[in-house]
């Protein structure tokens, strides 16, 4: 079992979660967070950080959003991992609502502070 980032994140990008992760399995894409499904050990402490309800159990995660379950263990592998919280990006609450972001919105690649 993991948690998984949902494509709610995408374009939001809050951050809120990374710093209560026990084993640091958040990575960082350009514009969304992925959670590592081998190193998450199920603590559950992230998912009620997100204020935008983005983190889901795996057994959880909305039917039209299971192929974020790949998309998390694929992009793990690729992106770096984040620990510390920055500022979300400045339009993040126009993405907020916006439904079926992946498809558009998806960027593959790395996020860091460098990057900004
Ligand atoms: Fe990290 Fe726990 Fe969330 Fe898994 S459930 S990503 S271990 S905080
Ligand atoms: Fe994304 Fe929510 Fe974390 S918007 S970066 S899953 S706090």
């Amino acid at each position: 079992m993991t948690f998984v980032v949902g494509e709610k994140c995408i374009k939001c990008k809050l951050m809120d979660c990374v710093e209560v992760c026990p084993v640091d399995c958040f990575h960082e894409g350009a514009n969304m967070l992925v959670i590592d499904p081998g190193e998450c050990i199920d603590c559950t402490l992230c998912e009620p950080e997100c204020p935008i309800g983005a983190i889901y159990s795996e057994d959880e995660l909305p039917a039209d959003q299971e192929k974020m379950l790949a998309v998390n263990a694929e992009y793990a592998q690729k992106w770096p991992v984040i620990t510390e919280k920055r500022d979300p990006p400045l339009d993040w609450t126009a993405w907020e609502a916006v439904e079926n972001k992946y498809p558009e919105q998806f960027s593959p690649e790395p996020g860091g502070p460098d990057r900004d």
